[in-house]
């Protein structure tokens, strides 16, 4: 049985890393389902697209009819769910839309897989799995030590990691109420090339190239762990290929850093890269005030899934973030193109409590 896997929110940042892949390095057949929210573009998937073994479909995971349309045309042996609002500054200024795609279009995604997925033949549906991705934010925040295992309890503190956390819970739920098998990842904060320019590592990058000032929220003290996106998304291959049904994998680079450290970074790359006339890049930063309720810290043990499955990540934060820097710089016509009248780098998240 030859594989046939769909993804959705595969014209999306890490789905793209993940579609181009499958592409590039299996011979499995790519179902990429994606509603092109702000967020996706054909753009991230050009390449991939050419391929005859791809297929695209432009549809809402909300919408039960239309997503039952797909899996009855294309039949899918696996899928991989990524589709979600995945920005936290954006599900606090209207978290409506990120409890609307991340919780009720996970649960209608669920429903209609459990009907396809019930009907399959026996092998089929023995060899069926339905993988969710997730992220290590609906654990909460660390002080200064420790790190989130798979067992650490559930903590989410904004909408959207609250919205994250739903959908985990329903995906464990499908599984233990009807069988469904499901694996689960929840990994640390990803960065590289084709990243949406509205979050922390492109906008720095762009503001810096623009001579804008370069926006570090509160102290820049929070610190997140950093993991390359191909590594990620090589280790999503990994846990649908091999990881155990029921099971869930922390994905993380191993890489903490405070925020104010990765402008810095960014700022001593660039002035490698594209240095300016005079000065530095480091004398545009500038503190403004902090995302509210910001999470403090996150770091992911990801003993589990090196011992499991082997996965290991291949890039270090700093090999990584050239490249990223390097892409950024070489593709701003991408850049403009995505972000043409949907965002003009304005600041986010900043409704605030009474
Ligand atoms: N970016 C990170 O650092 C990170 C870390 C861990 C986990 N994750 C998770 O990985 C997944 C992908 O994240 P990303 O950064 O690539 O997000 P993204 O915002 O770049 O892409 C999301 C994609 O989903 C699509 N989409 C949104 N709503 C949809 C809907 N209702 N129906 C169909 N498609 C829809 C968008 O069009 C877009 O292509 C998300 O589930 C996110 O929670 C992200």
């Amino acid at each position: 049985m030859s594989a046939r896997i769909l993804v959705t929110g595969g014209a999306g940042f890490i789905g793209s890393a993940v579609v181009r892949q499958l592409i590039a390095e299996t011979e499995a057949g790519v179902v990429n389902l994606d509603k092109l929210t702000y967020a996706g573009s054909p753009l991230n998937v050009a390449d991939a697209a050419r391929s005859p073994r791809y297929a695209f479909e432009q549809v809402d995971i909300g919408d039960g009819p239309a997503v039952q349309a797909v899996l009855a045309r294309h039949r899918p042996t696996a899928i991989m769910h990524l589709a979600a609002e995945s920005h936290v500054d954006r599900s606090i200024d209207g978290p409506r839309v990120a409890i609307e795609t991340n919780i009720m279009g996970t649960f209608t995604l669920l429903e209609s897989v459990r009907a396809y997925w019930g009907a399959l033949p026996g092998a089929e549906r023995d060899a069926f799995r339905f993988h969710h991705v997730s992220t290590d934010e609906v654990f909460g925040s660390l002080g200064p030590t420790g790190q989130f295992t798979e067992t650490t309890a559930y903590d989410p503190r904004s909408p959207y990691s609250a919205s994250k956390a739903a959908s985990d819970h329903l995906v464990r739920a499908w599984h233990h109420t009807y069988g469904l098998p499901i694996v689960l990842s929840n990994c640390s904060n990803n960065y590289g090339p084709y990243q949406y320019p509205e979050k922390l590592i492109p906008v720095l990058i762009r503001k810096a190239l623009a001579g804008d000032k370069l926006p570090i929220y509160g102290k820049g003290d929070n610190v997140r762990d950093w993991l390359y996106v191909e590594d990620h998304a090589r280790a999503l291959r990994l846990v649908l290929e091999r990881g155990v049904i029921g099971e869930s994998y922390n994905i993380g680079g191993n890489a903490e850093r405070q925020n104010l450290e990765v402008a810095c970074t960014v700022c001593a790359l660039l002035d490698e890269l594209a240095p300016k006339p005079s000065g530095k890049y480091e004398s545009q930063l500038a503190f403004v005030t902090d995302r509210p309720g910001h999470d403090w810290r996150y770091a992911i043990d990801a003993t589990k899934i090196a011992d499991a499955l082997g996965w290991q990540p291949r890039e270090t934060f700093e090999t990584g973030l050239r490249r990223t820097v390097r892409w950024y710089i070489e593709n701003d016509d991408w850049c403009k193109a995505v972000t043409a009248d949907k965002y003009g780098g304005e600041r986010l998240g900043t409704a605030r409590r009474p």
